[in-house]
């Protein structure tokens, strides 16, 4: 079957056709058509996602991706809707599901309520070429690292899974976006963060590695964020006053960028890594994953992969572009619900879980 699926719960309007075969054991996804429109630059002046500027931004953007997809010609072959009900922002995730509700409404067609967590969560999929079957990779161990999330689960199927632990503070990408503003980088952080970090020395500074040796499965990242407020301080060899005086205005410049990110970005990803491989060995998994746009992130990726293989489990990631918000992998988390028969309520759910 086809569906069409919509997804508005933060920054991205996005649009998806894809094709959905296969049961929950074995589904088998093909992208038709995916669009996403960013409202990253509008965003960026400000530091970080404004609700009110989302909602106007998606209530433009809808009709315009629409007509891009194909939009009414698309109804023949579309068989079901699918909308992003939460978690997310309440009035960005309202303006998808008006729009879907109408357009269902209008073409006569089921709509079906998505989670977005789940939607990364399932995103590996959009890619699975492997001949196996999907059922084989259980045990699974998955981290959903995002802007508003930092999740870590056990899986023993697709629907069958418990949480082992999350943050309890700042998400992963939350501390890159509130890094990138101290180091004076615009938004979104963990891109910038790691560019520079590329160029730069992980050994340069001994940032803390919050709960690593922790025997619980969660993580916590503010205090690396303070760590690196109270660097940038000293750094600066100035008393507090004088400092949020000097470096609220211009013209202050952090001499060793590079290094700096590089050893923040080492500090945040050195916990992810070893809760998620120890996790693998304590549930006897048989592969691990990881998604959210965190997951767009080099080192993490390969970090986890070199772990993955020192322990002999398979491992997955979707490709950079499945990892940050797209309406692909809501469709997947939409046949998942379809299958399983799981009616979400179609209203904004902003505190929605898996
Ligand atoms: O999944 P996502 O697109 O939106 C949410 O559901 O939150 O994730 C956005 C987050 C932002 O915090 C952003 O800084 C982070 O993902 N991010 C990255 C990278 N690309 C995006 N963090 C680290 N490295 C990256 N390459
Ligand atoms: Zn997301």
């Amino acid at each position: 079957m086809k569906l069409l699926a919509v997804e508005t719960s933060c920054d991205e309007t996005a649009l998806a056709l894809v094709s959905c075969e296969g049961t929950l054991e074995n589904p088998r996804f093909k992208v038709i058509k995916s669009v996403v429109a960013s409202q990253v630059p509008l965003h960026r002046q400000f530091g970080g996602v404004v609700p009110g500027l989302a909602k106007r931004e998606h209530l433009k953007n809808l009709p315009a991706l629409f007509e891009k997809i194909g939009g009414d010609s698309l109804e023949k072959e579309t068989d079901a809707l699918v909308v992003t009900v939460g978690p997310g922002l309440e009035p960005a995730l309202w303006t998808g599901i008006v729009f879907a509700k109408n357009l269902a409404k209008r073409w006569g067609k089921p709509l079906v309520g998505a989670s977005h967590l789940q939607g990364h969560l399932y995103s590996f999929l959009l890619e699975w070429k492997d001949k196996k079957s999907v059922a084989d990779i259980f045990p699974n161990v998955s981290l959903i690292v995002s802007g508003g999330h930092t999740i870590l689960l056990s899986l023993q199927s697709l629907v069958k899974y418990k949480k082992l632990g999350e943050t309890r503070d700042d998400a992963a990408g939350e501390a890159f976006d509130k890094a990138a503003r101290l180091l004076r980088l615009p938004y979104p952080g963990g891109p910038e963060i790691e560019k520079a970090a590329k160029k730069g020395d992980p050994r340069a500074i001994a940032f803390p590695r919050p709960m690593i040796r922790d025997k619980n499965y969660d993580f916590s990242f503010s205090g690396l964020k303070t760590s690196l407020l109270y660097y940038i301080k000293q750094s600066f060899k100035a008393d507090w006053k004088e400092f949020n005086k000097n470096y609220g205005g211009d013209g202050v410049e952090i001499k060793n960028l590079e290094d700096v990110a590089a050893s923040f970005e080492q500090a945040l990803i050195d916990p992810l890594v070893y809760k998620t491989a120890k996790a693998a060995g304590e549930f006897g998994a048989k592969s691990i994953s990881v998604s959210g746009g965190v997951a767009a992130n080099d080192l993490l990726r390969e970090s986890l992969r070199k772990e993955a293989k020192k322990i002999r489990v398979d491992f997955f990631a979707p490709s950079p572009k499945w990892n940050t918000d797209n309406a692909a992998m809501i469709a997947v988390a939409g046949y998942v619900n379809l299958l399983k028969k799981r009616r979400l309520k179609i209203e904004a759910q902003p505190n929605l879980g898996l």
